[in-house]
């Protein structure tokens, strides 16, 4: 161990002062400013019950107190890992803003309103590719996604496209979240809010 690290039966962790939940929304605002495009989007972590990750972009569709919310088709490599799996990590890294956040925690289905609201409110053409498309699985050639589209938008036609029921979102229930900012000589600051007893304690990392 390190002469000067603090021994490691006495974490350095205070109750928090701030909510991080709050500070998130003050980061994702001021990246929505700076950021030329996507500010939500996140990398996405999840895992095989025997522990082998695997890691891909999403965007995150909304935040607050309960938690990340993201969608995604179930059946999908990052769905099927999460059935079996219920834990994912998230990272988001604003370019612009020198910034990173790291999410941990359980993760658990949104509600079937939830999901119809948010299904509801994606452009139509969207929507259709949710249904054309067997996301994660082998694809023989482009054309077979643009018949699955022209399949799907004749099948629709001009009437109501239902949510299918393999499309929908998790929410990532939050246990640990990391601020870090960017300092000079790679100083940088990491603060981590930890869950504990419905609240939140604070520590500091070394960089
Ligand atoms: C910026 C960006 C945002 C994305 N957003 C989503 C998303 O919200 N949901 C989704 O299922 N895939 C999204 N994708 C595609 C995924 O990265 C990935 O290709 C797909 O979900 C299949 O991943 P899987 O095979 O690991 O399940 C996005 C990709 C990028 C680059």
């Amino acid at each position: 161990m390190h002469p000067r690290e603090p021994p490691l039966d006495q974490p350095a962790r205070t109750q928090a002062t701030e909510d991080p939940i709050a500070l998130f929304g003050a980061w994702m605002a001021e990246a929505a400013k700076s950021e030329p495009n996507d500010p939500n989007a996140v990398c996405l972590a999840t895992a095989t019950p025997d522990g082998r990750p695997s890691a891909r972009m999403v965007l995150l569709k909304e935040v607050d107190a309960r938690g990340f919310v993201f969608y995604t088709n179930l059946e999908s490599r990052k769905g099927r890992e999460l059935a079996q799996n219920p834990f994912a990590a998230m990272t988001f890294h604003w370019k612009s803003l020198q910034r990173s956040v790291r999410v941990e925690g359980a993760v658990e289905p949104v509600t079937a309103e939830e999901a119809d609201a948010y299904y509801a409110s994606r452009a139509r053409g969207s929507r259709i590719g949710a249904w054309a498309s067997r996301q994660s699985r082998p694809l023989e050639g482009r054309f077979a996604l643009e018949r699955a589209v022209a399949e799907y938008t004749m099948k629709f036609g001009i009437g109501e496209i239902p949510r299918p029921e393999f499309w929908s979102g998790f929410r990532l229930v939050p246990d640990r979240i990391e601020f870090w900012r960017d300092m000079p000589f790679r100083l940088h600051e990491r603060r981590v809010f930890h869950r504990h007893d419905g609240g939140w304690e604070i520590e500091m990392l070394y960089p």
